[in-house]
């Protein structure tokens, strides 16, 4: 049997990507719950919301009211396109910061209105001070495997991507199949290579579950020395610019894999059931994750 690690770390994206895309508008307090129940289910690294334009995503308009009502409990990261994201974010008292880009120029320009380049190299003097001043940075990696607009994307782009954020000294790096396109057997091979090229760095899987090979994904880049991984409750999520992707791997569909495989995760399994019926009530989407299924059978 391939070796596997004793505990992995679950970053929840939940209250991020798993509701800026959502329909309906969630009331800030509904979020502020699911924010609560989540952290009481022992989440201690989360994806809170982000500070971009209103206009582009409305759902994430409470970004202010999130962090500054939030208890402070463990790693709280606050999505950052720009200058003005991270302006905004440190005066919400905002600690810990991702940065996200596209390996693809089409999907970063439909994203974030800049090429992969121009984005770069707007990021570049923000994360140095970003660092510089002691903040946690992770980087956000999108479009690693396929895009929705050029298809399948050269992990050599994808590497050197990496590479150049790994360079500034990024803390992490967060890899992302954003339109959940890829199989385990390409998603093995790309993070095998990642965990060789930056073993220093902390290295992150982040895939939305669309042709439902998320949890495939997941064995697979546990195999391949991963052992953090960025999930959504209720498997909510999807990108407003990446027509066609769903939400991410569901939480608690992730968490049970493991503990049923012997992995820890300082995660209770019924507290984060709970969290998600919250929600629940708020979403357009149906949530019918294999384990949120059983729980609402019982
Ligand atoms: P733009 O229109 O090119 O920006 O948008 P601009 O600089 O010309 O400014 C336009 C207006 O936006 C101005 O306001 C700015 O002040 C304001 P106005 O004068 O019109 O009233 N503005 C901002 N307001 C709040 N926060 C800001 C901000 N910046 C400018 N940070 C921009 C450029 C980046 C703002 C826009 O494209 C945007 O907000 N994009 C966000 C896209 C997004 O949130 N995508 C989802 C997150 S990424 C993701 O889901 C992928 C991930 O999950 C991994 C994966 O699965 O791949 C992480
Ligand atoms: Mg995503």
């Amino acid at each position: 049997m391939f070796s596997l690690p004793n505990k992995v770390t679950i970053i929840e994206v939940g209250p991020r990507d798993g509701l800026q895309n959502e329909k309906n508008e969630v009331p800030t307090e509904v979020k502020l719950a699911f924010i609560e129940k989540l952290q009481l289910a022992g989440i201690e690294e989360m994806e809170l919301t982000s500070f971009v334009s209103p206009k582009w995503v409305p759902q994430m308009k409470d970004a202010n009211e999130i962090v500054t009502q939030v208890k402070k409990l463990g790693r709280q990261l606050v999505l950052t396109p720009n200058h003005k994201g991270v302006e905004i974010a440190k005066q919400s008292g905002a600690q810990n910061f991702a940065v996200f880009v596209g390996v693809s120029n089409s999907f970063n320009k439909k994203n974030i209105n800049k090429t992969t380049t121009e984005s770069m190299d707007e990021l570049k003097p923000i994360v140095g001070k970003l660092l510089q001043e002691g903040h946690f940075v992770r980087a956000c990696i999108s479009t690693a495997f396929y895009c929705p607009y050029e298809g399948k994307v050269d992990s050599s782009d994808t590497l050197a991507l990496c590479k150049e954020f790994v360079s500034w000294g990024v803390n992490e790096l967060s890899v992302a199949d954003t339109i959940g396109m890829a199989n385990p057997r390409e998603s093995y091979e790309l993070f095998d290579s990642l965990k060789k090229e930056f073993p220093a760095t902390l290295i992150t899987a982040h895939f939305h579950d669309t042709r439902k090979m998320g949890i495939a994904n997941i064995l697979a880049s546990l195999q391949a020395g991963i052992d953090r991984f960025d999930t959504s409750a209720g498997g909510l999520g999807g990108c407003p610019f990446a027509p066609g992707a769903t939400g991410n791997v569901a939480t608690e569909d992730v968490v049970n894999m493991l503990h049923q495989m012997g992995i820890g995760t300082n995660i209770n399994l019924d507290s984060l059931l709970k969290a998600v019926e919250v929600v629940e009530p708020y979403v357009s989407r149906q949530i019918d994750t294999g384990m949120y299924k059983l729980f609402k059978s019982k």
